[in-house]
């Protein structure tokens, strides 16, 4: 590990949905200045580093994942002097600024594809993907095809997202040009890294039909990153589609590319066919496999891992992959627990530090999501209501989109009465019943993240795991020469654990206990071996 990977193990980093965090002016609208309000409720959970979701000016067809101006904030969010106000207080606070950087698409109100759509010589034509008829059947990830047809100029372009998000023609110089500025205005305006959405569909390879990791795409990063100006930046990449070779060709220490990256193997388990409005029975030994299977590749390959069950585009895990309601706290901190003691960079979703559980509806007018709204419009299987909405309530990501729940009063606590209905169990699961509760999750992951801040073993120590051929428990080691701690996670049955070792206990979100003996449900202990 290089100087720079050790100090990227050291982050811990906290994801901000600026739409649905906190509301400051009453309209309903999550925006910075509540962020800012709530600065020191992120600091003191041990963070030191929050990602933004885009906060630039968008129509909101995907929530600011279509960008009609890169360099200006959405008006319901704020200003840029109060942008600037967010960062400073959060420097201010030892946190870092991740921006996301949407560089596949932009909104189709953005001017460039305003231009483009023009006609055929327009200067920003080639700025996008326009054909006389589709080149193949790619259908967008939101449903349809992902070929749109423009009367204007009788030519079709190409939208992978939804139809107000045509896709970049990275081809073009003068595109990676505009990218290379984005990302220079907002280094020069002080953030220290970025997110970067879908990179990996940047280089499209048409003859190949693969809409991901094209043969230019290594090459397109090193453009952005790859400079001395943004040398000190971390950066990841989400790469749904990269496999080893291209997660080394990625995140090489030595390859100027991306600092870590988001792949989504444990993530899409339950998902059938990959589709999360297809539920498909699974077990978490079937998570632990894939958590395994990564931490020994990352680690074998010198490379910086990322540690996430939740982001604004999941479920909430304790639903997903756990109990959600007399186990919620001891499953929200196993499954805390289980990833972020793993060697890599740990990332938090908004709420998941209360153990937040997914909503339920069976009202479509309680949906905001482009893509599942879609599905229910579609409904590709041609399922009956009821199975229609279970599906929804298994994989929409509106369940991670509800208001944060401050507290148990109107609203609550978010703000005014807000863009997407409160989350119906916000009286039960809340920030300031969470905090004053005998088990709170808040406290749990506070003294999580000090445990691996404070102890090198968690940062730049060895990962090992000691499970064997146990089901229904995950078990694994970290240590260095002088220190070596065990962390064992259990799932949702008893599970008896046998290892002769003579070792403290550290953490327990269960009380008391040694190493050996039974473990109860969702049960997950960290123990220190006596020198
Ligand atoms: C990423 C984002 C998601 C968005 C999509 C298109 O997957 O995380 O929210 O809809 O890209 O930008
Ligand atoms: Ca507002």
């Amino acid at each position: 590990m290089t100087e720079r990977q050790l100090e990227h193990l050291k982050l811990v980093v906290y994801q901000v949905y600026p739409r649905s965090f906190k509301d400051s002016n009453g309209d309903g609208i999550g925006d910075l200045n509540g962020i800012i309000e709530k600065l020191d409720y992120i600091k003191d959970l041990g963070v030191n580093a929050i990602w933004l979701s885009p906060c630039y000016k968008s129509p909101n067809e995907d929530n600011g994942y279509d960008i009609s101006d890169y360099r200006d904030i959405m008006d319901e969010f704020g200003t840029l002097d109060d942008w600037k106000r967010m960062i400073a207080e959060m420097h201010k606070r030892g946190m870092k600024l991740i921006m996301d950087f949407v560089a596949n698409h932009t909104s189709a109100e953005h001017m460039w594809f305003q231009e483009s759509r023009k006609s055929k010589d327009n200067p920003y034509r080639d700025y996008y993907y326009w054909v006389d008829e589709p080149l193949n059947d790619w259908q967008s990830v939101f449903g349809g095809s992902a070929w749109q047809y423009d009367e204007t100029t009788n030519q079709y372009y190409l939208h992978s997202y939804a139809v107000g998000q045509p896709d970049l023609n990275w081809e073009n110089p003068k595109v990676q040009k505009e990218m290379v500025d984005v990302i220079d205005y907002w280094v020069n305006l002080g953030v220290d890294g970025f997110r970067c959405d879908v990179l990996d569909q940047i280089s499209k390879d048409f003859e190949n039909d693969l809409n991901a990791n094209g043969p230019r795409l290594h090459e397109f990063i090193k453009m952005l990153f790859g400079r001395p100006e943004t040398e000190h930046l971390f950066v990841i990449g989400e790469c749904w589609g990269a496999k080893e070779n291209n997660i080394k060709l990625l995140t090489g220490a030595d390859r100027r590319e991306l600092s870590t990256l988001f792949q989504f193997d444990h993530i899409v388990v339950g998902y059938g066919d990959g589709n999360r409005f297809n539920p498909v029975p699974f077990t978490l030994d079937d998570v632990s496999d894939k958590l395994i299977k990564w931490q020994d590749f990352m680690q074998d390959n010198d490379l910086v891992a990322t540690l996430f069950f939740e982001n604004h585009d999941q479920p909430r895990c304790v639903s997903k992959f756990a109990n959600d309601t007399d186990k919620r706290y001891e499953s929200a901190t196993m499954m805390a627990t289980m990833s972020f003691l793993q060697k890599g960079v740990p990332f938090i979703y908004q709420g998941q530090e209360i153990g937040t559980a997914n909503p339920y509806s069976e009202n479509i007018d309680d949906y905001d999501d482009i893509e599942t709204v879609n599905y229910y419009k579609m409904n590709p299987k041609n399922l009956d209501e009821e199975q229609l909405f279970q599906n929804m309530n298994y994989g929409t990501r509106d369940a991670s989109r509800r208001p944060m729940a401050w507290d148990n009063t109107e609203n609550s606590g978010f703000g005014g009465k807000p863009w997407i209905p409160v989350y119906n169990r916000y009286k039960e699961i809340n920030v300031e019943l969470d905090l004053k509760a005998k088990k709170s999750v808040y406290r749990y992951f506070q003294k999580l993240i000090s445990l691996r801040l404070e102890n090198d073993a968690f940062i730049s120590g060895k990962y090992e795991n000691i499970t064997g051929d146990r089901k229904g428990i995950y078990v694994y080691k970290r240590y260095t020469e002088t220190d070596c701690y065990i962390v064992v996670c259990n799932f949702e049955n008893e599970t008896e654990l046998d290892i002769s070792t003579n070792c403290s206990l550290v953490l327990s979100n269960c009380g008391n206990r040694v190493i050996n003996g039974t473990y109860v449900p969702y049960e997950c202990a960290v123990y220190k071996l006596n020198a």
